[in-house]
């Protein structure tokens, strides 16, 4: 039976840095932003279920498609620095905020999607096929924990590029497949993998093989679940578990009624950011960002939990995930990037009518700055090639 020493380093890192933000910070800025962010995705949960997990009725019109991306005119406005450049999709999903980052450019003006799941590949190489045909778009599989090489690897002279886009999380078309086991609405296998030939563990691992003290840790830092001890009981209870429908069943025994939608959204999202590494790859991926823009491109980073967001907060702003700035004797910031003016940006009225994803989207933007900034915060803060 796996013990905490099972739990891959970085997992461990990403766990204590929940702690120790809890910690450092009591009553501050992160904590008033976790609870401003959490009573946001209550407010939402209330209305739509989990903050990914849209019914058919919230996706309204775009049931059926493959993902509605959110805030793109917005994405594509303030990334674009130059028309004619090239611009990396690190999330492409379904490759809408590609498709709005293409007509935006010029004809010159070139997109690279990444993604780590074939299923969005393939959907985005059939919508983009004219552009992918025209040489302006391509489509490559990977983690953008690995941003650096991907963007070695693929961008014309390999790289830097004029921006970045992370669209963070799962798209619609993941969740409603009920087979890839992301859906606490759905009965389907305990999956939960984006890349299911990547030899991650898969849910059915965590929840059946994971010591109850190591699942309790994992709802309180990956959920941020009041009810965790609970719900880890019913979990080691109801082994062996063999799929969505039993962990929601086993869920629910631990919650009281009012509140299960919220806390099945917690659990079932708590599972995913394990199995996928989603906080390590969101930090690999924002430390090679100095790297892989070039002076002035920009970052576009959507994030819709807390956990996310105040990394990207962070690391935007400070260029580590620590929530002051590193300084120099004179007083000046150490940092790669600067946050543009307005950020956070958030989804208007008309928008969150017609995507109740959109509510929680939070769009934070930055310019890579020279490349004297940039050297001086790799010998002083560390980080990004
Ligand atoms: C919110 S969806 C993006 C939707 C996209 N912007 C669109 O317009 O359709 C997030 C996508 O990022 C992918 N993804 C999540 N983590 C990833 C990672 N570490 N590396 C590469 N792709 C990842 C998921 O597979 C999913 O397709």
């Amino acid at each position: 039976m796996p013990t905490l020493s099972a739990v891959p380093a970085f997992e461990l890192n990403v766990a204590l840095r929940c702690r120790r933000d809890r910690r450092s910070d009591p009553g501050g800025e992160a904590t008033r932003h976790a609870q401003q962010t959490r009573h946001a995705q209550q407010t939402d949960m209330s209305k739509q279920g989990d903050h990914s997990e849209t019914s058919e009725t919230a996706r309204g019109a775009f049931a059926g498609s493959y993902h509605a991306p959110v805030l793109v005119g917005a994405v594509a406005r303030r990334l674009v620095t130059d028309p004619a450049g090239t611009y990396v999709d690190a999330t492409l999903g379904g490759g809408g905020h590609a498709a709005a980052l293409l007509e935006t450019l010029a004809p010159e003006g070139r997109v690279v999607g990444i993604d780590r799941d074939p299923e969005a590949l393939a959907a985005a190489r059939d919508r983009l096929a004219e552009a992918q045909e025209a040489g302006r778009f391509v489509a490559v599989r990977g983690n953008f924990a690995r941003l650096a090489s991907l963007v070695e690897a693929h961008a014309p002279g390999g790289g830097p590029v004029d921006g970045v886009l992370l669209d963070l999380g799962v798209s619609s078309h993941q969740i409603d497949a009920a087979r890839r086991g992301f859906s606490f609405r759905k009965d389907g296998p305990l999956d939960m993998r984006m890349d299911r030939e990547g030899g991650r563990r898969t849910a059915a691992q965590v929840v059946n093989d994971w010591p109850e003290d190591d699942l309790k840790q994992l709802l309180y830092d990956y959920g941020e679940e009041g009810r965790a001890p609970q719900i880890a009981r019913a979990v080691c209870e109801a082994r062996p578990l063999r799929g969505t429908g039993a962990l929601a069943e086993a869920v629910r025994s631990a919650v009281i009624p009012p509140d299960e939608t919220k806390t099945l959204a917690r659990v079932f999202q708590a599972l995913r950011i394990a199995v996928n590494g989603e906080l390590e790859a969101l930090e690999a991926a924002l430390h090679a960002l100095p790297g892989a823009l070039k002076a002035g491109g920009r970052t576009a980073v959507i994030s819709y939990h807390s956990l996310e967001d105040r990394r990207a907060k962070r690391f935007l702003r400070h260029g580590h995930f620590e929530s002051t700035p590193v300084r120099d004797l004179y007083g000046h910031r150490i940092a790669p990037l600067e946050t543009t003016d307005g950020s956070p940006f958030t989804a208007d009225e008309d928008e969150i009518q017609r995507n109740a994803r959109a509510r929680s989207a939070r769009l934070r933007v930055a310019a890579r700055r020279d490349d004297d900034a940039v050297d001086e915060w790799r010998k002083r803060v560390g980080g990004g090639s």
